[in-house]
């Protein structure tokens, strides 16, 4: 079948990669890329687990295809820490509140949360339950993320 190239930005380093036309952006990212942090929790587009930020915007990456992403630039779960930093706020706040058990939903829900803070300043507990209602977490009850989100909403207020 014939391919197509798609050069995009990933975590801040330029790849090219040739994709079949219909081929996902999320396996584009966990089998082209190797970043596995993305996962796949479902093939009907409602678990979130897939969600990816695309020139900053959380995304499902499973209903978006990779030759979309051509030009662009998108951040994974693997895009947030550094060295020095090993955990971003966020993920910092999800170890503190006890928001994951197994983890799997996690790297999607973080996404997802970040999202939050940029859609709304000072997210209501209403708010942030509906920007997580794209994630699925068969572990946690959500109330544990829901303070994570809010915890970091309220400390950025300070800042
Ligand atoms: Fe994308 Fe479930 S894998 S929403
Ligand atoms: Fe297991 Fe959310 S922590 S699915």
């Amino acid at each position: 079948e014939k391919r197509h190239v798609v050069t995009l930005e990933i975590n801040g380093a330029r790849k090219t990669v040739a994709v079949e036309a219909r081929r996902l952006l999320v396996h584009l990212i966990r089998e082209d890329l190797s970043l596995t942090g993305t996962h796949v929790g479902c093939d009907t587009s409602q678990c979130g687990a897939c969600t990816v930020e695309l020139d900053g915007q959380a995304v499902k990456s499973c209903t978006i295809l990779a030759v979309m992403a051509d030009g662009r630039s998108i951040n994974t779960i693997e895009g947030l820490s550094t060295p020095a930093v090993p955990l971003d706020p966020m993920q910092a706040a999800f170890h503190e509140h006890h928001a994951l058990q197994c983890g799997f939903c996690t790297p999607g829900m973080v996404m997802s949360a970040r999202q939050i803070l940029r859609d709304h300043v000072k997210p209501s507990e209403t708010e942030i339950r509906q920007g997580l209602g794209g994630n699925i977490c068969r572990c946690t009850g959500y109330n544990n993320i829901v303070r994570a989100v809010g915890s970091v909403a309220s400390r950025e207020q300070k800042a």
